[in-house]
């Protein structure tokens, strides 16, 4: 279903058989109310607890958006689908109460969205608009491990600003594959090595949970950083 054929999401990257939409989100009054008309009442109270305007559009016009993608993928009416939450939230999408076969994870940042779409719901994916802060490496020091924050020293001016925010939607992208949210600390893990060189994807263990490999790929361009973690299927026992 879409709202008068309306669609603010669209194809963006299709990776490894998992698939991301761009959702717009734009300021737009008419597409949010049209958008806040699809979510149940769980989600409306939510709505309506959330102050910032700019929160409460990025979540009405996201989950809207995930509705209508998982239920075309469910091929069942948007009005039977319900979300459940894990110990740190990251949500899940239930059919009639029931757990539903249908992995995803959503990421929003200011003017745009992105909806990861998979077989398995061990995937992550996070979106950052590159807004230039101050003290990118005190905050830094706060998140990286010790090699991210030599990297990050070393950088300068628009290079610095681009590293800070792929660092952090990288590490984020991780963080959400796990689910595990604030309880993982993201200084105690670093992003690959070739990865931190510049390369484009790479695949990564978590010091603490060794025996799992995840594939990591930087998606980020000119609008924003972006990045896509997921599980890898396969047992990895080469040891590299
Ligand atoms: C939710 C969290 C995982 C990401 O938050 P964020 O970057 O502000 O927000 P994003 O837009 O990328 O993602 C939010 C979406 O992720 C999903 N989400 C919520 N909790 C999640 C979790 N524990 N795991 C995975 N996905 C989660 C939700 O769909 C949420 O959107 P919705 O509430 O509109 O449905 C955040 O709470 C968090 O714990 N971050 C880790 C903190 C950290 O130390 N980061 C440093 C990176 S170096």
């Amino acid at each position: 279903m879409t709202v008068a054929g309306e669609r603010w999401w669209s194809p963006w990257r299709d990776v490894d058989g998992t698939t991301i939409l761009h959702v717009d989100l734009a300021p737009d009054d008419a597409r949010e109310r049209r958008a806040a008309a699809l979510l149940d009442d769980d989600e409306a109270a939510r709505l309506g607890r959330i102050l910032s305007a700019r929160r409460r559009r990025e979540f009405v016009l996201c989950r809207a958006a995930l509705r209508v993608v998982l239920a075309e993928r469910l091929g069942c009416a948007a009005r039977r689908l319900s979300f459940g939450y894990g110990e740190h939230g990251k949500p899940f999408v239930e059919m009639d109460g029931r757990r539903a076969d249908a992995g995803f994870n959503v990421s929003h940042s200011g003017r745009h969205g992105l909806i990861a779409l998979a077989a398995h719901d061990a995937l992550g994916v996070d979106l950052e608009e590159r807004v230039p802060r101050q003290d990118l490496d005190g905050i830094g020091s706060l998140v990286y491990g010790p090699a991210e924050r030599r990297a990050l020293a070393r950088a300068d001016g628009p290079e610095k600003v681009h590293l800070f925010y792929r660092l952090w939607s990288m590490k984020e992208a991780l963080i959400k594959a796990v689910g595990a949210g604030f309880s993982l600390n993201p200084s105690a893990f670093e992003v690959p090595e070739p990865m931190l060189r510049g390369g484009r994807s790479g695949r990564f263990r978590f010091p603490h949970a060794p025996s799992e490999s995840w594939r990591l790929l930087d998606l980020g361009g000119e609008g924003f950083a972006a990045a896509l973690a997921y599980r890898m299927r396969v047992p990895d026992r080469s040891g590299a």
